[in-house]
């Protein structure tokens, strides 16, 4: 979009509907690649989709996340220099979805081979299974329904994934910081507190209720139930 004869917003914004009625919800523009969000699943993330962005330049395939994150990777290995990944927009624009869509990519792309493990290995599973589990865990305690974003995450976070020399994934860790502490106490009548609170009440794991002494009822917790309180299992993706 960036090379428009005629660079103006009518021009950015009826291209980026046009492509969006054919689901094409990822265009360049200059160094930037914008991402209109869908609201619903479109079957751009599987396993053969990675396969076709694997290695190739960012002119050679349509625009999308993956071909930034393989372009980012292959830099990296030319380079030997670490690169980075800038991810922006407003509430609910798809930032977090987008994020674990990297990941997903590297830990497809530069997963270690696997060879014999031992129980203890096998009971952790393997490195690029342990980046992408974390995920669930991290958003149980920092995410949250806002009246924008059903999965919201109320904490900013670093992600740092590691390769060794040879490109394979080595570890990963993760800064998080600045979450929003009000909520714990504190919710809008539209919003919820963390869904760690909602997922313990729904009885998943019954013997959570019994551990902890307290009832499946939210209602019986002030601090939880200004707001909403059903919970529908949205964020696992
Ligand atoms: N690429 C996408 N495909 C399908 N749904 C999406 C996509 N991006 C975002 N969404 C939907 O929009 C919601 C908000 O996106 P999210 O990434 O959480 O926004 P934020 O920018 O606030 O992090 C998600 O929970 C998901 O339902
Ligand atoms: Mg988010």
């Amino acid at each position: 979009m960036a090379m428009f004869t005629f660079l103006h917003e009518p021009a950015v914004l009826f291209n980026l509907k046009e492509r969006y009625a054919a689901w094409m919800i990822y265009t360049y523009s200059g160094l930037f690649c914008v991402t209109v969000n869908p609201y619903k699943w479109l079957p751009v993330y599987n396993q053969e989709v990675v396969v076709a962005y694997r290695g190739k330049k960012r002119s050679e395939a349509p625009p999308h996340i993956f071909s930034i994150s393989d372009n980012a990777y292959q830099y990296m290995l030319a380079d030997r220099e670490n690169q980075s990944i800038l991810i922006t927009g407003e509430s609910g624009a798809g930032k977090t979805v987008n994020t674990k869509r990297v990941i997903q990519y590297f830990a497809s792309i530069a997963a270690v081979p696997t060879g014999k493990k031992d129980a203890a290995a096998e009971k952790k599973g393997t490195l690029e299974d342990q980046i992408i589990q974390a995920n669930p865990a991290l958003e149980a305690f920092g995410n949250a329904k806002t009246i924008r974003n059903d999965n919201s995450s109320r904490f900013g976070k670093f992600i740092r994934i590691h390769f060794d020399n040879r490109g394979k994934l080595a570890s990963a860790d993760i800064e998080t910081y600045l979450l929003e502490k009000s909520r714990v106490t504190y919710q809008l009548k539209a919003e919820r507190d963390y869904h760690i609170f909602y997922q313990i009440l729904s009885q998943a794991k019954p013997e959570l209720l019994e551990m902890l002494l307290i009832t499946n009822n939210p209602y019986d917790y002030a601090f939880i139930s200004q707001g909403e309180t059903t919970f529908e299992c949205c964020c696992c993706c």
